[in-house]
């Protein structure tokens, strides 16, 4: 079984190619391709669903033809072809999903649309034949989930964010500091260098008595940090007092905290480990509901070395095995999707060609 996927429900075209495998590892993967579309969106400071729509269009015909290359075979060859279906951009989703669907028609075979989050979900297990039970804990730009997962399609949602996912947080908080998009990897690079003890910023929710998760306000209270930070950096330029807090008139010029490095890689540090905090302890909880004894980590968010090494350092002190992809595998790619694919596939699964996207498909 050789499986075809494709993958546009953001900013990042992909495609894979994976063959089921007789060996214990499960699949091979013959083809990943993924074209970023950072550069386009990075100068909004965001994905513009336009923008993303329009470059997968134009990016697809070329994946696909270096993805058939690369795997060195043909689209005939390919028994079963996937797209993501959602959650997603709308217009990014129709993309794939379309030529999907167009391939399956072509060559007669079979069509199955795909869970994105179920892609990252289940990216820990990559390459093998088994879904162990476990705790997933899904960290990317759109969501923030823990998951019950039993078995494949299996799935309980536990908690879940009530507002920003921490990959939106990490996204707002960097645009807010003035650095690039994605935030994530901006922040994570700024943070090595920080002292993480230095400001002390809010763990919301963390005795909420559930395991949802709320970012909103930590982003807020970097907000509020920021003019303290920047009257305390630049003493020269006048500033004005609200309340017991100095408030500049030019608060809002985030570039100017380029002049105090340390400053923001402090900043950037207490957040990272704001956030960290409130995602282990509610793991820890998860399993412990559910007595599990394995956590799994996934989504763009797990590419963060500090989080992939506080979440392993804690499973190893309470005898949890912890499970992680590649960083390779953690942002979105068509490998996953094609993994999912290739497990639906072997459980009978073929999905409907007249079945429309959907940008809030749920998980479960
Ligand atoms: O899974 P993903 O590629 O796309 C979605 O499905 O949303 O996740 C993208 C998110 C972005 O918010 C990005 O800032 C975040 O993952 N991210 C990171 C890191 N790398 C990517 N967050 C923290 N640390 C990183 N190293
Ligand atoms: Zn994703």
């Amino acid at each position: 079984m050789t499986i075809l996927a494709i993958e546009t429900s953001c900013d990042e075209t992909a495609v894979a190619i994976l063959r089921g495998s007789e060996r214990p590892s499960g699949s091979d993967l013959l083809a990943s391709e993924v074209a970023s579309q950072i550069a386009e969106h990075e100068k909004f400071g965001g994905v513009v669903p336009e923008v993303a729509s329009r470059n997968h269009l134009a990016q697809l015909p070329r994946l696909l033809g270096r993805a058939i290359a690369s795997a060195n075979t043909t689209i005939n060859k390919i028994d079963a072809f996937a797209a993501t279906s959602g959650p997603g951009l709308a217009s990014s989703l129709l993309v794939g999903n379309s030529a999907a669907k167009g391939l399956a028609i072509g060559a007669g075979k079979p069509f199955l649309a795909i869970n994105h989050l179920e892609g990252h979900l289940l990216s820990p297990f990559f390459g093998s034949k088994k879904i162990e039970p476990n705790i997933g804990l899904v960290v990317s730009g759109g969501h923030t989930l823990l998951v019950n997962v039993r078995g494949v399609g299996d799935y309980e949602i536990l908690g879940r964010t009530l507002d920003d996912a921490a990959g939106e947080a990490f996204d707002k908080v960097a645009k807010l500091l003035g650095l690039g998009y994605p935030g994530g990897p901006e922040i994570e690079m700024r943070a090595q260098k920080g002292d993480a003890k230095k400001f002390e910023l809010p763990r919301s929710m963390l005795n909420s008595g559930d395991l949802n998760f709320s970012f909103s306000g930590l982003k807020t209270a970097v907000r509020y940090l920021l003019p303290v930070i920047l009257s305390r950096a630049d003493t020269a330029s006048p500033a004005r007092t609200e309340g017991s807090r100095e408030i500049r008139e030019d608060a809002c010029e985030v570039p100017r905290f380029a002049r105090d490095d340390s400053v923001v890689s402090d900043l950037c540090a207490s957040f990272q480990q704001a956030v960290i905090d409130v995602l282990r302890e509610k793991s820890l909880r998860a399993l412990q509901q559910t007595k599990s004894r394995r956590l799994t980590l996934s989504g763009g968010v797990s590419c963060n070395r500090a989080l992939r090494e506080n979440l392993c350092a804690t499973c190893q002190k309470n005898g949890i095995e912890f499970l992680v992809a590649e960083p390779w595998l953690c942002t979105d790619n068509a490998a996953m999707i094609a993994f999912v694919a290739m497990l639906r596939s072997e459980n009978g699964n073929v999905s409907n060609l007249a079945d429309e996207i959907d940008p809030n498909l749920a998980l479960a």
